[in-house]
C-alpha cells in the first residue's frame, strides 16, 4: 500500500513511476496528457501582455508611435481577450473540455498574434502585407463567433 506522504507527492511506490512535476500548478508529467486549453490561453495571454508592454516602453523611449495600433491590438486582442477566454474555460470546466473550446483557443492564439503582427508589417512595409491582418482579423472574428456558441451552450453549466 502506498504511504500517505508519497501519495501526497504524487509518486507511486509500487509502480516506481516518477513523481508528478508541477510548474505554477500545472502538471508537466505524462500523467496529464494535455494542457487544458484555458490554462494555455491564460499563459500565452500574460506572455503576450508582457511583450506588448515592453514594446510600449520601447515606443515611448524612441518617441516613435508608428506601431501604436499594432501595440494596442496585440495587448487587447492577443493579451486581454485571450486571458479572459482562458479564464472562462478555467471557471467553467464543462466549457473548457469542449472540442469547440480547443478549436476556438488555437484559432484565437494564432489569429490574435497574426493580426497585430500583420498591422505592424503593413505600417512598416506597406500594403503588400495586407493579407496578414485580413487573415488574422478573420481568424479572431471566427474565434469570437465560436466563443459565443460556447458561452450560450455552457452559461448555465
Ligand atoms: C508598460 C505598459 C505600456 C506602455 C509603456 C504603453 C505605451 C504606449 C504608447 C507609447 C502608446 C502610443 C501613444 C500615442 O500614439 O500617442 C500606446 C498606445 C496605446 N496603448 Fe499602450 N502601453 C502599455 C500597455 C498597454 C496595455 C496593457 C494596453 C491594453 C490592454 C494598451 C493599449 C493601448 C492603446 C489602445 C493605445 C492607443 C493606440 C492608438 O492610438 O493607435 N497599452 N501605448
Amino acid at each position: 500500500m502506498r504511504d500517505i506522504k508519497s501519495q501526497r507527492r504524487g509518486s507511486n511506490v509500487i509502480s516506481g513511476k516518477a513523481p508528478a512535476v508541477r510548474l505554477a500548478g500545472i502538471s508537466l508529467t505524462r500523467k496529464r496528457k494535455y494542457w487544458m486549453i484555458g490554462s494555455l490561453m491564460m499563459c500565452v495571454g500574460v506572455v503576450v501582455l508582457l511583450f506588448g508592454m515592453l514594446a510600449g516602453i520601447a515606443m515611448g523611449i524612441q518617441h516613435d508611435f508608428t506601431l501604436g495600433p499594432a501595440h494596442a491590438h496585440l495587448n487587447l486582442v492577443g493579451g486581454v481577450l485571450l486571458f479572459l477566454f482562458g479564464l472562462y474555460y478555467r471557471l467553467v470546466p464543462a466549457a473548457g473540455r469542449m472540442l469547440l473550446a480547443k478549436i476556438q483557443g488555437w484559432l484565437h492564439i494564432i489569429g490574435g498574434v497574426l493580426f497585430p503582427a500583420g498591422v505592424a508589417a503593413v505600417l512598416l512595409e506597406g500594403p503588400a502585407f495586407e493579407a496578414a491582418p485580413i487573415v488574422g482579423s478573420l481568424m479572431v472574428v471566427a474565434a469570437m463567433a465560436l466563443f459565443t456558441v460556447v458561452v450560450f451552450r455552457t452559461s448555465r453549466a
